[in-house]
Parts: structure tokens; C-alpha cells; sequence
């Protein structure tokens, strides 16, 4: 099959374009701006690529807001699927600048999906999150639990969901699958790729970068939640238990099952304490850390029911290991 990934010089698709070519024989093509993604990621992919089996990746550096460039690339190549995971992801940064997230996740996203209407491409694999799910009032979610983001990041997601869901309505030769990843992490086991992008807001990030004295010290926001010692409870995935999950999708729609979404995680929990406190043994660094106010719309606990991508796509995590989570995105910090 021939495969477009966006956005795949960043965190999480190149994660999966790496599995895409290790475990398949899919031609790969990119369509990537380098805004948060970088060159040498591309590079390092293609050095995988010659590694494993004959070949490069098709690379088109270039902004999906550009729609007429985009739309050429559609109609000079024949594209099965498209897996999109180009977009902006920093929450505050939403709520500050939300016209540029509407339109960079929203809009485009809507384009790319029309071209897969108008060009036959068959799939489409969406990058979702868990912040469709706001502050829900059960800790476990469901995929049928009540979506009401707070903030416009979730909201742009939530709204590119339903362009995609009606799209698929609309066209019984067109079927999607979201994934709604909770909170990703770690790197590539064998250290080839991670996570680049300088001003990463995640926990297990920050923490690689102070355990190895890229920052000085780091904050735990709010230390009196509902929960045993007071810090929030993220559910935290490996990147490539994540990215497992995307084959998964695509083989599922190749075999000609209906639209569908998935939570992605792990369906269990850790403490931001129990987060630091790995980071600290794997480390072997007894970084500095800070208490700062808890920040608005933070839930207590937030973690997956994951029996739906377990069940429907065969999902077997094998990284479900807070140590190897910690232990690769240190290493990855290292390179970098
Ligand atoms: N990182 C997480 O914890 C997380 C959690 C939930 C969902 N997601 C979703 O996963 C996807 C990937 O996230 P990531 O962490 O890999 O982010 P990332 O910033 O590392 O990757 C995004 C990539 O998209 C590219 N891009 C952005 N806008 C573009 C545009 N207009 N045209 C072309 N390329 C563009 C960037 O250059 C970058 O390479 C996003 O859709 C995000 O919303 C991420």
C-alpha cells in the first residue's frame, strides 16, 4: 500500500513511519513543514529504511495550510491511507493563540480529508487525544464516556473527530479509526528517535531534562488532589505501544472493518510523585524539585479503559513498564 503520514518528523509519527518500515513492505510517503519536526529525524528514518529493506521515504517538506501544493501531491501519487498526525499540541498555547490551532488541526485536517474524498483514498488513521474528555467525572474512561473538552486544543480535536465521522457517513468507500492517546512517552528502545521538540511541556520530558541538568529544577503542580499522595494520576503510554496501535488500525481497515475510535493507554495509573521518584532511581539523580499551584483544569485522576483496543485490534502492549518509559526518554534526552 502506498501510506501518507503528516507529521512525521515529530514525536509520535516517527515512531510509527519507523514501524511502518521495519514491519511492513508499505511505500512511505511525508508531508511534514519541520515547525516542531526536524530534518535529522527524516534522515535517521531513512537510515532505518536502508537498514531494513530497499528504498526511502518519499519526503515533501511542506504546510498543509498551502492547499493547492497539498492537493498536487494527491493527484501525482496513488494514496491507500492516510495517517495524520501533523498538528499543534501545546494546550496553553491553544488558549492563547486558538484561531492558530482551529486552523492548523481543525481546518487542515478537514482539507486533508476532503482530498481523501475527492482522490479515493480509502483510510484514515486520526491522532486523538484524551483531552476530548475534559474533566470527566469517572477516573476510568470509556470511549463512550462524554466528550467535553476545556480547553481549544480538545476542542479542535474533537471537532476534526466529527468532520471525519461524517465524512465516513457520507462515503461507504472512505473508513477512518481514531485513537485517542493519553499521556505519551519514552523513546525508541534502541535509541535511534525521540522526542525533539525543546519546549515539551510533558512530565517524564521535563524530568530526563532536569535529571541530566537541561533545566535546573522542576515543578509538581498542586500536591492536594483526591488521590493517595496528593499528585495527579496520568495513565503513560510507551511510544511504540503507541505507535503498535496504528499498524493495528490499518490493518484493521485494510480487512474492511467499519469505522471505528480507540482509547490508547494503558489502563493504569501513576502519580506525578511516583513519576519523579522513577526518574530519580533510573537517573541516579536526586534532582531539585519545587511545588507550584495546581493549574486550571487539571483532573485528579485521568486514565483509559483500554478493553475496546485490546479486544477489536489485538493491541498487545510491551512496554507497560514505568522504569523502560523513564529509563528510554532519559536516554533519548541524552542525544540530544
Ligand atoms: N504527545 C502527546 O502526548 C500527544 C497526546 C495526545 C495526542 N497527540 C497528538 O499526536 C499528534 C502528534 O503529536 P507529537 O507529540 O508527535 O507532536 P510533534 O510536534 O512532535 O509532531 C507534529 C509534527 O507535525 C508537523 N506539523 C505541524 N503542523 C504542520 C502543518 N501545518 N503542515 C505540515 N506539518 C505540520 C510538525 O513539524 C511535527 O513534525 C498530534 O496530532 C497530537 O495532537 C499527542
Amino acid at each position: 500500500m502506498n501510506i501518507l503520514v503528516t507529521g512525521a518528523a515529530g514525536y509520535i509519527g516517527s515512531h510509527v513511519v519507523k514501524q511502518l518500515i521495519e514491519e511492513t513492505d508499505h511505500s512511505i510517503f511525508v508531508i511534514d513543514n519541520l515547525s516542531t519536526g526536524h530534518q535529522k529525524t527524516i534522515d535517521k528514518l531513512n537510515d532505518i529504511f536502508q537498514q531494513t529493506r530497499d528504498g526511502e521515504i518519499t519526503f515533501y517538506r511542506e504546510d498543509l495550510k498551502n492547499f493547492e501544493v497539498i492537493e498536487k501531491i494527491f493527484k501525482n501519487n496513488s494514496f491507500d491511507a492516510v495517517i495524520h498526525f501533523a498538528a499543534s499540541i501545546v494546550v496553553p498555547e491553544s488558549v492563547e493563540n486558538p484561531l492558530k490551532y482551529y486552523m492548523n488541526n481543525t481546518v487542515n485536517t478537514t482539507h486533508l480529508i476532503k482530498l481523501c474524498n475527492d482522490y479515493n483514498v480509502k483510510h484514515f488513521i486520526f491522532s486523538s487525544t484524551a483531552a476530548v474528555y475534559g474533566e470527566p467525572i469517572e477516573s476510568q474512561v470509556t470511549e463512550e464516556t462524554q466528550t467535553e473538552p476545556i480547553n481549544p486544543y480538545g476542542r479542535t480535536k474533537l471537532m476534526s473527530e466529527m468532520v471525519l465521522k461524517d465524512a465516513s457517513c457520507a462515503n461507504d468507500a472512505f473508513s477512518h479509526v481514531i485513537l485517542r492517546y493519553f499521556n505519551v512517552a519514552g523513546a525508541d528502545i534502541h535509541n535511534r528517535i525521540g522526542q525533539s521538540f525543546p519546549n515539551a511541556t510533558h512530565l517524564i520530558k521535563v524530568s530526563a531534562q532536569t535529571a541530566i541538568g537541561t533545566r535546573e529544577k522542576m515543578m509538581i503542580f498542586g500536591e492536594d488532589y483526591n488521590t493517595p499522595d496528593g499528585t495527579c494520576i496520568r495513565d503513560y503510554i510507551h511510544v511504540d505501544d503507541l505507535a503498535s496501535a496504528h499498524l493495528k488500525a490499518l490493518a484493521y481497515l485494510e480487512q474492511g472493518n467499519k469505522s471505528n475510535v480507540f482509547n490508547v493507554g494503558y489502563g493504569h495509573g501513576f502519580s506525578v510523585k511516583e513519576v519523579i521518584a522513577t526518574m530519580k532511581k533510573v537517573s541516579g539523580v536526586d534532582f531539585r524539585v519545587d511545588s507550584a499551584p495546581k493549574r486550571a483544569g487539571d483532573p485528579a485522576v485521568l486514565i483509559s479503559n483500554n478493553e475496546k483496543v485490546k479486544q477489536v485490534l489485538s493491541w498487545k502492549p510491551k512496554h507497560d513498564d514505568l522504569d523502560v518509559i523513564c529509563m528510554t526518554a532519559l536516554a533519548w534526552e541524552k542525544t540530544i
